[in-house]
């Protein structure tokens, strides 16, 4: 008998695959701490992404084998997030160092699915921040989707991903960076709602 083609996972997938326990544990360590209780939890909230988006802005910026019509730059959220903390009045967190200047492409691709991923999960928090009174043009700018959309953005940005060509070291590197960066972002959770 002839076996059906195996259709093998995609990079994308098999990266959804082995960050699945990080992903759920820090959605639920976020939703726990009831970031939209009132505008100081959600405060909170915002510090956590601004420490991880001023993190990684560089790596938008560097030169990466994915193709310029994802226009990596436009995809930067640091930009809202500072918005966001201006309009609610919120002071800067202190800024950090940034190993990010040494980041090989590979590990660099594998922390911007990380962030490009959290797109998807923030329309739902976009919901549930309108509540305190915030929206796409005041105080969550940072959480809105894109004027074509979160699932065209993220699909463009996956096919990008998984269209690399990567031997098999750099394709365990951008492994390892989904995985770096989820563990950071963890870290930046625990600390900003400790
Ligand atoms: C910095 C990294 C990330 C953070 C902080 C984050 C946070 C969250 C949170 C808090 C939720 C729950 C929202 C709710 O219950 O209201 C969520 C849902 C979700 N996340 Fe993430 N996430 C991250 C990365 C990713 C990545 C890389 C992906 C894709 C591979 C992803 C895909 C999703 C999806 C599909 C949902 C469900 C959305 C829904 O039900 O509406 N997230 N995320």
């Amino acid at each position: 008998m002839i076996e059906p083609p195996v259709r093998q996972a995609s990079r994308s997938q098999r990266l959804m695959a082995a960050t699945r326990a990080a992903h759920d544990g820090l959605d639920a360590r976020i939703i726990s701490a009831e970031p939209f209780r009132d505008r100081d939890s959600y405060g909170r909230l915002l510090r956590m992404q601004y420490r991880f988006h001023r993190h990684i802005d560089d790596l938008y910026r560097m030169p990466l084998p994915l193709p310029p019509a994802l226009d990596l730059r436009a995809r930067r959220r640091l930009d809202h997030i500072l918005c966001d903390l201006d309009d609610l009045g919120q002071p800067l967190p202190a800024d950090e160092v940034r190993p990010t200047a040494q980041m090989d492409a590979a590990t660099a691709i594998g922390w911007l699915w990380v962030a490009e991923g959290s797109n998807l999960g923030a329309a739902s928090l976009l919901k549930r921040a309108a509540a305190l009174g915030l929206d796409a043009a005041f105080g969550a700018r940072h959480l809105a989707g894109h004027p074509e959309g979160r699932a065209r953005q993220w699909k463009e940005f996956t096919a990008a991903v998984n269209g690399l060509d990567l031997d098999e070291q750099d394709d365990a590197r951008v492994l390892e960076g989904a995985c770096e960066a989820f563990a950071h972002v963890r870290m930046l959770a625990d600390d900003s709602f400790a």
